[in-house]
């Protein structure tokens, strides 16, 4: 058995699930008049309602303990200490010291990492500002109008999500197209209408190897040099952003379009870095340096904030006490700002990738659940879709809600009738309703005894459904930042409960093993016997209908 079952807060948690569990949120609300003041915290603009959860102080003060009986605070200390801590590794993850301007020095492994930090940021500033200023030309003398981010995972979600989040941020008259899919369809979709004179690529990969980036890269360069007629004017539309800089030179990168990250940045955490190169050039170096210190007002929250006051730890702790004593297996992440419509894409790698393991950081399997399935949409469109199980289904699907207390433009009538929805559902999903209403309504509408019995079944809803409602004043730079670091941070915290490393992903390494050995099978014609029947079959399959579309022999 772990440690973790056997710890006393754990045990204890346990026994006080079982006499909670039938507990109606609508009785703990209607038995305290204070929760909403004793459950909420703010940190700048942004207000954090976690009320509206299956809590009490019992809870919250045990789910407390366990963070203290797994060592929570001792754990940020050695994360910020660039110790260590992604073991399998053998690496620090220091993304915070990416956005920390305070601190007069970092050290990771005896070198002070800030003015390398400063110098390539700097660096990456200063390429933007050209490309945003027209003053950096292209082949034909022209100004940028089209900037290409090609990468995948982290090197892709991030930039993506916070280009759409600061659109009403960005410059107008530069696109910032972003291509991850290894499917063509991506890139020519993409390309189609671009003019190469006036297209300037980043390949964003920290390996400089993965598949997906390098093929997408490949094309780009051809269609360039095939528009062009030669390869010379590379160097002015063609930029990396790697740890693996020798590659991106060996691929035909100008020196000094190579931009650098270190091995101590993940990849799902590397949107502080030069992969939000795209960010830079589409928002502009103030808008970015906004975006930094909104994230490192929460670094140092995280750090400072008593455990009960802190914001990422309560996130995290009530994941854990649903995902770990009321058995849930998913949760929804809800932006009701259309800006953040990639924003559960994005969190979705963070989370799923960082914690979805099943191996301790002792190397023994796990005797508990881990990362919950994440899921999300833009609020509204998901009303209108899946929250029918959420209002009534059988499962228990903890949510998140993020809205804004005013827009970009504000248009108020639009802006009140969206808010209007946001509150309508914290309530709903928390009080629900009960026979006896939906039988008054049903009355109420005038329908006969035999109608309201036979309807009443179907209009009741449960409620004690937990939201917690993340209510910011707009989602300008600063504060899209430490939304950003609230999540990221939350994850680690999870992971440190859960006694996982957060920072690795051996489990996307498989599918990437066996798929390179599959292409060498689909380079040829030949009927194919060494995988599993499904496999083979599909396989088969697939390159006889192929082959009738080419009209090639098949063999074998
Ligand atoms: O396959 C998963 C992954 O390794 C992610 O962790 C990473 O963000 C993504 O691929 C892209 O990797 P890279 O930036 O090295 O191309």
């Amino acid at each position: 058995m772990s440690e973790l079952t056997q710890l006393d807060s754990w045990l204890a948690l346990a026994k006080h699930y079982d006499e909670i569990k039938d507990v109606h949120m609508r009785e703990m609300f209607d038995a305290d008049a204070n929760r909403f003041e004793k459950y909420s915290l703010q940190i700048n603009n942004i207000l954090y309602d976690y009320s509206k959860n299956r809590v009490t102080d019992e809870t919250m003060g045990l789910l407390l303990q366990l963070a203290k009986d797994a060592d929570v605070a001792s754990k940020i200390e050695a994360m910020f200490n660039g110790e260590h801590i992604n073991h399998t590794e053998d690496r620090a993850v220091l993304h915070t010291a990416l956005r920390d301007n305070s601190s007069e020095s970092i050290m990771v492994d005896g070198i002070d990492v800030l003015p390398e930090i400063k110098a390539e940021r700097e660096r990456v500033k200063a390429l933007a500002e050209k490309i945003r200023t027209r003053e950096w030309r292209g082949a034909s003398n022209q100004a940028i109008t089209d900037v290409v981010n090609i990468g995948i995972g982290g090197s892709h979600l991030g930039p993506l999500m916070v280009n759409e989040a600061l659109r009403p941020h960005s410059l107008h008259d530069l696109n910032v197209h972003f291509v991850s899919n290894i499917d063509e369809n991506h890139i020519n979709d993409t390309l189609e209408y671009l003019n190469p004179e006036t297209t300037f690529f980043i390949i964003a990969s920290k390996t400089f190897t993965t598949q997906d980036t390098m093929v997408n890269a490949e094309t780009a360069r051809q269609w360039f040099i095939n528009k062009l007629g030669s390869e010379e004017q590379i160097h002015r539309h063609f930029s990396a952003v790697t740890s693996n800089v020798p590659l991106a030179k060996e691929f035909g990168i100008a020196e000094e379009n190579v931009f650098k990250m270190w091995d101590w940045v993940g990849g799902r955490y590397s949107l502080w870095s030069a992969i939000g190169l795209s960010i830079v050039i589409a928002i502009g170096s103030e808008a970015f340096d906004e975006l930094l210190e909104g994230a490192h007002d929460v670094d140092v929250h995280f750090q400072e904030a008593p455990l009960e006051k802190n914001i990422p730890v309560i996130m995290a702790l009530l994941g854990v006490w649903y995902n770990n004593f009321f058995d849930a297996q998913s949760m929804a992440v809800l932006p009701y700002d259309q800006h953040l419509h990639r924003f559960p894409a994005y969190l979705q790698q963070a989370d799923m990738e960082s914690n979805g393991k099943y191996v301790d950081m002792q190397g023994n399997t796990v005797d508990y659940t881990t990362g919950p399935v994440l899921f999300g949409e833009i609020g509204i469109a998901g009303q209108h879709a899946f929250f029918q199980l959420l209002h009534q289904g059988t499962k228990l699907v903890p949510a998140d809600i993020l809205a804004p207390v005013y827009s970009f433009r504000c248009i108020a009538r639009h802006h009140r009738a969206l808010m209007s929805n946001v509150f309508a559902q914290t309530e709903a999903l928390m009080r629900g309703k009960t026979e006896d209403e939906a039988r008054d309504e049903l009355a109420a509408e005038g329908l006969t005894e035999e109608q309201i019995e036979n309807l009443v079944p179907y209009k009741v809803f449960p409620g004690n459904r937990p939201t917690s409602t993340l209510l910011f004043d707009t989602l300008d730079p600063k504060t899209l930042g430490a939304i950003v670091a609230l999540y990221e941070h939350k994850i680690f915290v999870q992971g440190v409960v859960w006694n996982i490393n957060s920072f690795d992903q051996w489990g996307v390494e498989l599918g990437k093993q066996l798929a390179k050995s599959i292409l060498h099978e689909l380079n040829n014609d030949n009927y194919i016997n060494t995988h599993d029947s499904s496999t083979n079959g599909l396989i088969n399959h697939y390159k006889k209908r192929r082959s009738m579309k080419t009209g090639t022999e098949q063999e074998g």
